[in-house]
């Protein structure tokens, strides 16, 4: 078992044994999650432990059946067979391989025998066919929390091991390895407790963790000195892993027609964004950005960077970028229903129920991908109706990853700059630029209730209460009729389905980050795998702030920051920017309106 300190949303890759490994949840109550006992012996002396998402990757492998051995003991939990009141504790997660539930509830130290630190082993047969296995623990907030002590909960595992069921035609050993490949024998890292020659096999088991603490560490050490280096933007963009197809001017021009107004699809804080067709046929959206701007030029190197590092259903794919002379233009898959906003707000097609909580379930698992699952980190900062665009099938596909920035949570949790638009915006990242994936959270909650009702955020032609979204969905949830926030188009829904999704957006926009749920967890409260947490309390911001009374708002969220502000509260889509505010620094007003261009 590798023992790395894993934080809050971790993500990494093993070098050469090709694992990878994501957690996610943080303790109340427990700072590591390795925990450790001397009781047992080999491999189960540690345990990898997560407080709510641990998933393990094996990576690269020849497609084909598995056998897969997933080793667990209970060291944390004491023996049932002790009359202490420490024995009650109970640890129940959900093992999914490859997707698919393999084992619900599973209880360690139950499926030992009551007995704690005994082996259990579990095997599972599956297929690979993409090249990678998924690994996946989940803790459905089933079991006890703090027994024998606080934070004893969570999945739980001592040792993982795949061993393919036919015979590799390719070798595992990285190319510098002195041993020479073998085909017949497999080639696992882990050690099974009784057959320490098992060595080889396709792919590796959880390395120590002395050799991936100083990968990881070199690691960092390489990408701080890298950034330091960067000078410009070529040189930025030499920098990118995932190097983006570069376009000629000339050919975004001529698949543009020389960017006439007739193909102009809409402009954004960046620019305007132009429908066009390549050479070969692909229909694109290019995207010029303003010019004259460094901090326009400087996003749109993240953007590019970011984007190319990611694929996913749910996200929009780039095509690649232009870069000549102060040009900078990106291409992205043209998407036939635009964006949600329009559809959702303009005067076109009503979309069905099914069709609404499909999006809201793309929606949320294209930001499970972002936090959890990509290889980069990815906190989008500016999730919003106009930047979740629909394909042919109304699938949803999120855009716009030029605000979005990787960052390591090693360092401060509190951004140097907050980007956003104002009705989407988390409280905490408005007024102090305290930046977790949680402000994405709390963005979807908002994007949510807009689906369900067919209404902008904030629509100040409405009478009373109505004007803000959150506030009369509040209103309505304490009033137990949640489906009067329906879209009156809609004649037919599911209002189970309903429940469900009013519930998440309200547990999103809780005013404490914690209390906002994960985003993997959002995906499963929604399909229904587990239930949707009822104990949310009306947020702070709404009691405390009259939404009727912009003026009232706005001094409330001065005075408890600052004293003074130039904060310009319009409504929904005004992007705000505070790049030159320190990021220690709260006594300045950080909110100011922005547009580049
Ligand atoms: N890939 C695409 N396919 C189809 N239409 C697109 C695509 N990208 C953007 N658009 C259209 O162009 C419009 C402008 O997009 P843009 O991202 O510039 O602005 P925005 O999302 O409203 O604001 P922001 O700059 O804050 O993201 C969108 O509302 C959408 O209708
Ligand atoms: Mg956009």
């Amino acid at each position: 078992m590798d023992n790395a300190t894993l934080g809050p949303a971790t993500y990494f890759v093993t070098d050469t044994k090709r694992w990878a490994v994501s957690n996610v949840g943080l303790f109340s109550g427990r700072a590591n999650n390795v925990f450790k006992s001397s009781v047992v012996t080999d491999f189960f002396q540690t345990a990898r432990l997560s407080a709510s998402s641990l998933r393990y990757y094996g990576l690269g492998l020849e497609n084909g059946f598995y056998n897969i051995t997933l080793q667990f003991s209970e060291i944390a939990i004491l023996d049932s067979t002790t009359t202490s009141w420490k024995n009650v504790g109970r640890r129940v997660f959900d093992i999914y391989v490859q997707g698919t539930r393999v084992f619900k509830d599973f209880n360690i130290q139950k499926e030992a025998g009551g007995i704690s630190y005994r082996s259990v082993q579990r095997q599972v047969r599956v297929q690979v066919s993409e090249n990678y296995l998924d690994i996946h623990l989940f803790w459905t907030g089933k079991g006890t929390c703090c027994i024998p002590e606080q934070g004893t909960y969570g999945p739980l595992i001592s040792a993982i091991s795949a061993i393919p069921d036919f015979k590799p035609t390719v070798s595992n050993k990285p190319p510098s390895s002195d041993e020479p490949p073998s085909g017949n024998e497999p080639t696992v890292t882990d050690k099974p407790p009784n057959s320490k020659n098992s060595r080889a096999g396709l792919i590796a088991g959880i390395v120590g963790g002395v050799g991936v603490a100083s990968i990881l560490s070199i690691l960092v050490i390489f990408y701080i000195n890298h950034r330091r280096k960067r000078h410009d933007d070529n040189e930025e963009l030499l920098g990118i892993d995932t190097k983006p197809y570069t376009f000629s001017y000339s050919e975004l021009k001529n698949a543009t027609d020389d960017f006439i107004l007739g193909n102009k699809l809409g402009e954004g804080g960046f620019g305007p964004v132009y429908k066009g067709t390549l050479d070969d046929g692909r229909v694109v959206a290019v995207k010029q950005l303003s010019v004259g701007s460094h901090q326009g030029k400087n996003q749109f190197i993240t953007e590019i960077a970011t984007i190319s590092s990611v694929r996913h259903r749910n996200l929009v794919k780039l095509y690649g970028c232009c870069i000549e002379g102060s040009k900078r233009l990106i291409v992205y898959e043209y998407l036939e229903n635009k964006s949600l906003d329009q559809t959702l707000f303009g005067n076109g097609v009503t979309l069905s129920w099914s069709t609404r909580y499909d999006i809201c379930l793309g929606l949320a698992r294209g930001l499970t991908y972002l936090h959890e699952e990509s290889p980069l980190r990815i906190v989008h900062r500016d999730v919003k109706a106009s930047n979740i665009l629909l394909d042919s099938e109304l699938v949803p596909k999120i855009s716009d990853f030029g605000l979005a920035k990787l960052y390591d949570d090693k360092k401060t949790h509190i951004s140097t700059r907050v980007a956003g638009t104002i009705g989407y915006l988390a409280p905490e990242y408005a007024m102090r630029g305290h930046l977790t994936e949680k402000a994405d959270v709390f963005s979807f909650g908002v994007v949510a209730l807009e689906v369900v009702s067919g209404r902008p955020n904030s629509d100040s032609s409405l009478e009373g209460d109505k004007i803000y979204l959150l506030e009369w969905a509040w209103n309505l949830h304490e009033r137990n009729c949640i489906t009067e926030l329906v879209d009156p188009q809609l004649s037919k829904v599911n209002v189970e389905e309903v429940n469900r999704v009013v519930g998440v957006a309200l547990l999103c926009t809780q005013t404490a980050p914690s209390l906002r749920p994960s985003m993997s967890r959002v995906v499963a409260m929604l399909t229904g795998d587990i239930e949707v947490s009822t104990v949310i309390s009306r947020p702070g911001y709404l009691t405390e702030w009259n939404f009727n009374d912009v003026s009232s708002l706005m001094t409330d969220m001065v005075t408890k920051e600052s004293g003074t502000s130039n904060y310009n509260l319009s409504p929904s889509t005004t992007t705000v920017d505070s790049a030159n505010r320190s990021p220690i620094d709260d006594s300045e007003p950080i909110l100011h309106e922005t547009w580049y261009g």
